[in-house]
């Protein structure tokens, strides 16, 4: 298995291009089993847009990589079983399930898998599907869904705005018959992007800023071409690692709107931050402040998916930070591994406390899962000494060469092994 060695204590300093969002492309994808032929660009490489890709290759939309685009193309036939072994790969897995009941009026998959963060119920999703016409059957783990008559629009709220909940929706109410009102739906930026996609394949669709989402239904939805947003978590780690380093780094084709909260608490601990069109520039401080208390919450407020890595430069930070993680459950996991490098936390339930400004050494670390891995490698980068970072498949499902990034800004990190 790969890991990296990292040398910490170096100033990170210089520019990342920011790739495409992950958590954009993967509901595209699923969108597009059920478009016409599509040109999507600026898709990442990373192991969970390759699962993407079988899984639509298995539902029968030829899918092939030039560059950074995916170009999808229908094919007759495909199959409406999604195998175990893709439906485990990746929590993402289920968002294909609206489109697949669209596509074959019925479909069989077994429960997703992705990142432990705790409790990851799709109740959400299913309630909604079977609002919208699907019947479900669930049993050990297997669902067996059918819709004979296809799906209908229905009157959904949503109790919690889930993320992939509103992305299965809206994908399956797009080509369903009939009006989709969904009310209290997450309004995540790669939610917009989803919906960008969707109107440019022909759907009819428009959303409040409130959350509520109106998706006429249309008979058949043609390709296009469209560009994936840029991905917000990855920008917001690499500037933490600016952050955490006391250096400067430079994000380019970064979409700031979506960075804003991430951007507000690095300069609260004393960054500075500055935008220019597609770039975002921080400067890091020797000295950095405390934030105070940090409440992860849906977007517009601060993203469960930055939670661990701020956690790494509260750490090194002046002063004593607390977390407050309200999305997920289980999503302190990084925590002992940030411990064995010296970093003085403890926690409650949804509660964590940093004390942070004590020197954080070297160790041998693991990635628990995608963001707590990063969160971890940040502050081995900032940690004086020799770091061994296992499990960083966990990493390659995120952030398209990391390591490469981070070599690129003066970091001392190799992946070795295989
Ligand atoms: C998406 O996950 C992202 N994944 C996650 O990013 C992100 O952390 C999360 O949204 C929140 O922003 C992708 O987009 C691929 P949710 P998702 O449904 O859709 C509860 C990363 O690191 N819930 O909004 O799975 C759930 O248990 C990943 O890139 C239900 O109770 O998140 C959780 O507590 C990790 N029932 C909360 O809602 C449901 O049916 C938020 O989940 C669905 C969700």
């Amino acid at each position: 298995m790969s890991h990296y060695i990292i040398n910490g204590g170096r100033r990170l300093e210089g520019t990342v291009r920011l790739h495409g969002a992950k958590n954009a492309t993967l509901p595209i994808l699923a969108a597009a089993t059920i478009c016409g032929d599509s040109v999507i660009a600026n898709c990442p490489c990373l192991t969970d847009v390759e699962v993407a890709l079988d899984i639509l290759r298995h539902l029968g939309c030829d899918a092939r990589r030039e560059e950074d685009r995916i170009i999808t193309t229908q094919t007759v036939g495909g199959s409406c079983v999604i195998p175990d072994r893709l439906m485990g790969a990746m929590r993402s897995s289920i968002v294909f399930l609206g489109a697949m009941i669209s596509r074959f009026g019925c479909a069989q998959v077994t429960l997703p898998g992705g990142c432990e963060l705790g409790s990851r119920p799709i109740d959400l999703h299913l309630s909604a599907l079977r609002q919208m016409g699907a019947e479900i059957h669930e049993d050990c783990g297997a669902l067996r869904c059918s819709a004979p008559q296809g799906l209908h629009g229905a009157d959904i709220t949503l109790s919690f705005p889930s993320v992939g909940a509103t992305e299965n929706i809206l994908i399956a109410a797009a080509a369903a018959k009939g009006e989709t009102i969904l009310r209290g739906a997450a309004r995540e930026p790669e939610i917009g992007d989803l919906i960008a996609f969707l109107k440019g394949c022909g759907g009819d669709i428009s959303a409040d800023i409130d959350g509520t989402i109106c998706i006429r239904g249309v008979s058949q939805l043609h390709g296009t071409s469209h560009r994936v947003i840029p991905d917000r978590i990855a920008g917001g780690t690499y500037l933490c690692a600016g952050a955490i380093t006391n250096g400067e780094v430079e994000l380019e084709e970064a979409e700031a709107a979506h960075l804003l909260s991430t951007l507000a608490w690095l300069h609260n601990a004393g960054c500075r931050v500055n935008v220019n069109g597609r770039k975002v520039w921080l400067r890091g401080t020797p000295r950095l402040r405390e934030l105070g208390m940090v409440k992860t919450a849906p977007y517009p407020g601060f993203p469960t998916d930055m939670q661990a890595i701020l956690m790494a430069v509260a750490a090194v930070a002046q002063g004593t930070t607390v977390f407050v993680e309200n999305i997920f459950d289980g999503r302190y996991r990084h925590i002992p591994e940030l411990r064995k490098l010296g970093c003085d936390i403890s926690v409650q339930g949804r509660v964590a406390v940093v004390n942070g400004g004590g020197p954080l050494h070297g160790a041998p670390l693991r990635c628990t899962d995608l963001r707590g891995g990063a969160a971890v490698v940040l502050a081995a980068m900032a940690a004086e000494g020799e770091s061994q970072v296992e499990g960083i498949y966990h990493i390659d499902r995120g952030y398209e060469c990391m390591e490469q990034h981070l070599a690129a800004l003066g970091g001392d990190i190799i992946r070795t092994g295989r």
